[in-house]
C-alpha cells in the first residue's frame, strides 16, 4: 500500500488536502491524473448506469426495457429530510475515548465481521496451546510491525519475548470489538487495565447554520448521503419525464460524514463521493429486481478489471442490516491494507421496500415487530412529520394504485479508483532498448479508466518528427481523447513514465513515418508494437479505449 500511496503523490493522482498545511485527517485532493482517473470512473459508472444501461442483459421474468434517469441535487436539503429518513436520530457510530492516551475509537458496528476474524485468529492456533493475545494498534504501528510495538504489546498481555508469536495486531479501525467483547474474549487478563470509556452514540451528519442569524432554528446538514435527493424528486421525476415503473433515478454528488476515525487513504474520509442509484420497481418484482442488481453491479466492477478472486459479495447478515432494510449484499475488495481474508466495502446494494417513500409522506418510522410504523413522540404524536404528499405510482395500464418498493445500489466512487487503483499496480522487469532488464512499476488500469489514453513520441528531436507528432497529438486532442506529448529522454525511459500512469497505447513518430506515412503503437501490458498508417490511429484507438 505503501507504494500506491508513494506513486499517487510521486505522480499527481491523490494528495493530502491542505498539506502544505500540515494536512486535514479525512480530506484528499485529486491532482492533474488523479482527477482524469476519478472522471473516468464516474464517466464508466454513468455511462453504464444510465446512457446505455438497456445494452446489459436483463434477468429472467424481468421486464425487458426500463429507464434509468439522472438528477443533481443539492448537498444541503431541508432539515426535515434527515429527520424523517432517520440520519438525525440514527446515523451515530458506536464511540469509545482511551482514558490513557486521550484517543477515540469507533466500534466497527459489523459484529459479525470481528467475531469472524477472532474465530479465525482462534483456529490458527494449536488446539490446548493459550489462547492468541490480540493486540489493537494504529494501522501505521501495524505497517511498520516496529519492536517497541512489539515490546509495549507482550509487556501489556505480561508475556515474555519468546511468547511473541503468541500475538496478533489488529489495528483499532478495522477489528475493534464492543468493549466487553474485548474485555471477555479476547484478552480476559486485560481487564484490570482496560482504559477506555463506555460506548456512547457520536452524529456523523456534519452541522452547519442557514442565513445570519446563526440560531438552532437555522441548523442544516451537509448530506451524507445523495439517495435522499432521489427519494424527495420522486414525484417531480415521475410528474415531468414519461418514466413508467420500474425505472432508477441517478446521481453523483459529494456526501459527507464526520468519520471518527477516517484512515486508509481515500478508503474512508469525510468527504467523499457517492455514486448511487434509487430503482423503483412493483413491490412484487422487487425481489427478483434486488438480485438483478447485486449480480449487475458486481459484475461492472470485474469487467472494467478488478480480478474475481479479490472481490466478493456478501449478504448482510440480520444483525447487520439497516434499520430500514430488508435484504442488503455489499461488494467487498481485499484492498492490501486490510489483513489477509479480510474485505472493504466498494458497495452495498440494498433492498430499501418502500420506507423512503412512505417516511417523505407519513413521517418517520420505526420497526414494531416486523411492521413498520409512524414513531411517536412524547405527546402521542408523530415525532417527525413527513411532506404529506402522496408519493404512490398509478400504474395507468393495470390501473392499479401502489406505494413503489426502491433497490438500491450505492457505490463510492473514491472508494472503486482506490481499487481499481489498487489492483492495476504491479512491478515486472522488461527489456530497455539496449536488451537490460529494467525494474518497472506498471499501472494496467483498464483503458476506459487511464487518465492518458495515448502517448504520442517523436523518436528523435529533429527531422521534422517532433512537429509530425505533435500534429497527431492535437488530432487525438480534437477527437475527445486524452492525450499526453513526450519528447524528453530515451524513448525506453519514456516508454516507463507512461506505464507507470497507466498509458495503454503508446505511439512512436520515427523514420518510417516521414516516408511512408506510418507510426508504431505500443502496448502496455502486452508490450506488442504494431504499425499502422497515421490516418488510421486515432480511430484505431479510439475504438480501444471508449
Ligand atoms: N444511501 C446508502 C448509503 O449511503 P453506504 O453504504 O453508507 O450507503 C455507500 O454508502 C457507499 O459510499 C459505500 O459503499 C462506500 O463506497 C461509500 N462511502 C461511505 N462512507 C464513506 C467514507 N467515509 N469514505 C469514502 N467512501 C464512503
Amino acid at each position: 500500500m505503501d507504494k500506491i500511496v508513494a506513486l499517487a503523490k510521486r505522480r499527481g493522482l491523490m494528495f493530502q488536502s491542505s498539506e502544505i498545511y500540515g494536512g486535514l485527517n479525512g480530506f484528499w485532493d485529486y491532482g492533474p491524473l488523479g482527477v482524469e482517473l476519478k472522471r473516468n470512473v464516474r464517466q464508466a459508472w454513468w455511462d453504464d448506469m444510465i446512457t446505455r444501461h438497456d445494452e446489459l442483459s436483463i434477468p429472467a421474468g424481468a421486464p425487458s426495457t426500463f429507464d434509468m434517469v439522472g438528477v443533481e441535487t443539492s448537498i444541503i436539503m431541508h432539515p426535515q429530510v434527515w429527520k424523517v429518513s432517520g440520519h438525525f436520530d440514527l446515523f451515530c457510530d458506536k464511540m469509545v475515548d482511551c482514558k490513557e492516551s486521550r484517543k477515540r475509537y469507533r466500534l466497527d458496528h459489523v459484529k459479525g465481521r470481528w467475531i469472524e476474524s477472532v474465530k479465525r485468529v482462534q483456529g490458527e492456533i494449536p488446539e490446548g496451546a493459550a489462547p492468541e493475545r490480540v493486540f489493537i494498534t494504529t494501522m501505521a504501528e501495524i505497517d511498520e510491525r516496529n519492536d517497541d510495538i512489539e515490546k509495549k504489546a507482550l509487556q501489556y498481555f505480561g508475556l515474555r519475548s519468546k511468547d511473541a508469536g503468541k500475538l496478533k495486531f489488529v489495528s483499532e479501525i478495522e477489528s475493534l470489538p464492543p468493549v466487553e467483547q474485548f474485555v471477555d474474549v479476547i484478552a480476559p487478563d486485560a481487564r484490570s487495565k482496560a482504559t477506555l470509556t463506555t460506548p456512547r452514540d457520536f452524529n456523523l451528519m456534519f452541522k452547519t447554520t442557514l442565513g445570519a442569524l446563526g440560531t438552532e432554528d437555522d441548523a442544516a446538514f451537509l448530506r451524507p448521503e445523495t439517495a435522499q435527493g432521489m427519494f424527495v424528486n420522486f414525484k417531480n421525476v415521475c410528474d415531468s419525464s414519461r418514466v413508467k415503473i420500474p425505472f432508477g433515478i441517478a446521481q453523483i454528488g459529494k456526501s459527507f460524514r464526520n468519520e471518527i476515525t477516517p484512515r486508509n487513504f481515500t478508503f474512508r474520509s469525510r468527504e467523499f463521493e457517492q455514486m448511487e442509484v434509487e430503482f423503483f420497481c412493483h413491490p412484487q418484482d422487487s425481489l427478483a429486481w434486488y438480485t438483478y442488481w447485486r449480480d449487475r453491479r458486481y459484475k461492472w466492477y470485474t469487467d472494467l478489471g478488478i480480478s474475481s478472486d479479490k472481490l466478493i459479495l456478501r449478504e448482510h447478515t440480520h444483525e447487520e442490516l439497516a434499520h430500514y432494510s430488508v435484504g442488503t449484499a455489499d461488494v467487498e475488495y481485499a484492498f492490501p491494507f486490510l489483513p489477509a481474508g479480510e474485505y472493504g466495502e466498494l458497495e452495498g446494494v440494498a433492498h430499501r421496500g418502500d420506507f423512503d417513500l412512505r417516511s417523505h409522506s407519513q413521517g418517520k418510522l420505526r420497526k414494531e415487530g416486523n411492521e413498520l410504523v409512524v414513531e411517536a413522540g412524547a405527546d402521542g404524536k408523530p415525532k417527525y412529520l413527513g411532506s404529506g404528499k402522496d408519493l404512490s405510482y398509478f400504474d395507468d395500464q393495470s390501473r392499479e394504485r401502489y406505494l413503489p418498493h426502491v433497490i438500491e445500489p450505492a457505490a463510492g466512487c473514491d472508494r472503486a479508483t482506490l481499487a481499481f487503483l489498487c489492483e492495476a499496480y504491479h512491478e515486472d522487469k522488461q527489456p530497455d532498448e539496449k536488451g537490460e532488464m529494467q525494474e518497472r512499476v506498471v499501472l494496467k488500469l483498464h483503458p476506459r479508466l487511464a487518465p492518458v489514453k495515448v502517448a504520442i513520441f517523436p523518436l528523435i528531436k529533429k527531422d521534422g518528427m517532433p512537429e509530425k507528432a505533435a500534429e497527431i497529438y492535437r488530432e487525438f486532442k480534437r477527437a475527445g481523447i486524452t492525450a499526453a506529448y513526450d519528447q524528453q529522454a530515451a524513448i525506453g525511459r519514456r516508454y516507463r513514465r507512461m506505464d507507470e500512469i497507466g498509458t495503454p497505447y503508446c505511439i512512436t513518430v520515427d523514420g518510417d513515418t516521414m516516408s511512408a506515412d506510418t507510426v508504431t503503437i505500443r502496448n502496455r501490458d502486452t508490450l506488442e508494437q504494431i504499425r499502422l498508417p497515421v490516418k488510421e490511429v486515432v480511430d484505431h484507438i479510439a475504438k480501444l479505449v471508449r
